[in-house]
């Protein structure tokens, strides 16, 4: 295993060529390691768990078994990406996991913003213990923790084992190839590896993913609405030059409703609210200056195309006062 610090001579890596030679030399030491033992990995589609899922099945094939947890609260066209991608073009061992039920039925009723976060963590490592135990052989486990998990985790921050909370008897030797990655490295990687553009440049997005914006006790509708607007303004960010530019958008849908008016009658329905922020490390953040005309347009569609919405707003507030998320 190689050590958890970085040498000072290593290079970043910044090009395609640095890429290479890191992969060929991320191949040759994962072959060492494992040889012809199976490898688990928990594949959210997320940019470090895709890169080392690309990076290990060139590595070592179907010895890579990839699970991925569908728990219901991911973005529009998310899990079907992961099975195209990883199932269809790389022809990656891969067991999706339709847990979108157990997940809601879990949730239901649950308004509070960190039960839900352990309901969502906890639920997960269940449904990822019991696919391990299905399995036959497996002697390792494969993580995309990248330099600074490490770093935080070496201060005190947080735990850098995405994983970790798996039972006594399930433990693994660990597979971490990109751990002393910094992000942008793990990005230029993954392009090397041809991951798609949206997956190697995705905004940070948080575990307990849309489970976090769709506030107070997540109700299928209301997580419906969330998804569907979060599609409009990723689509008409990525139309308008705006994808690569703001640090995280999203939406938001509260618990609330208030009136309106459609097609002459009286609705009583749900708000959106837009976020745009733009920060260098998320302990503060501030506000885009999204064009008035792009935030009317994006607002004319969601009303129109989202069931249950009478309302967009946009949210002005930089953390602090606020947080980035809502929850
Ligand atoms: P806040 O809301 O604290 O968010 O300003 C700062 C950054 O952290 C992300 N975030 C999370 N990421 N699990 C995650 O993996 C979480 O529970 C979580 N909560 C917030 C948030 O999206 C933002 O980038």
């Amino acid at each position: 295993m190689q050590s958890n610090v970085r040498p000072e001579t290593m290079e970043r890596i910044t090009t395609p060529a640095l890429a290479e030679a890191f992969i060929a030399e991320q191949i040759a030491l994962v072959k060492e390691q494992v040889g012809d033992k199976k490898v688990l990995l928990a594949l959210s589609g997320g940019v470090d768990s895709s890169v080392v899922a690309a990076l290990l099945i060139r590595a070592i094939g179907k010895n890579l078994v990839c699970v991925h947890v569908n728990h219901g609260l991911l973005r529009k066209g998310e899990p079907e990406q992961v099975v195209k991608v990883f199932r269809d073009e790389m022809n990656a061992n891969l067991i999706y996991v339709d847990a979108v039920d157990r997940f809601l039925d879990k949730l239901a009723g649950v308004d509070e913003p960190e039960t839900k976060r352990k309901i969502i963590g906890a639920e997960f490592i269940k449904v990822f213990e019991e696919e391990a135990r299905k399995l036959e052989g497996i002697e390792f486990l494969a993580q995309g923790t990248i330099y600074p998990d490490i770093l935080e985790s070496d201060a005190g921050v947080k735990a850098h084992h995405n994983v970790g909370g798996l039972p006594e008897d399930l433990q693994f030797e660990l597979v971490e190839p990109v751990k002393l990655l910094y992000k942008d490295e793990v990005r230029v990687v993954g392009k090397a590896l041809g991951l798609p553009d949206n997956m190697v440049y995705r905004q940070p997005f948080p575990g307990p993913g849309l489970g976090v914006r769709c506030l107070g006790a997540i109700t299928r509708d209301r997580l419906e609405a969330l998804r569907e607007s979060d599609a409009i303004l990723r689509e008409e960010f990525a139309k308008n030059g705006l994808a690569g530019k703001v640090w995280q958008s999203f939406t938001v849908v509260p618990d609330m409703r208030a009136t309106g008016i459609k097609d002459g009658r009286r609705t009583y329905a749900w708000p959106v609210i837009i976020r745009a922020v733009n920060t260098r490390d998320a302990v503060t953040a501030t506000v885009e200056n999204v064009p008035f005309e792009l935030l009317q347009h994006i607002t004319a569609r969601i009303t129109s195309e989202v069931e249950g919405v009478n309302r967009v707003l946009y949210d002005l507030t930089p953390k602090p006062s606020a947080t980035i998320e809502f929850e």
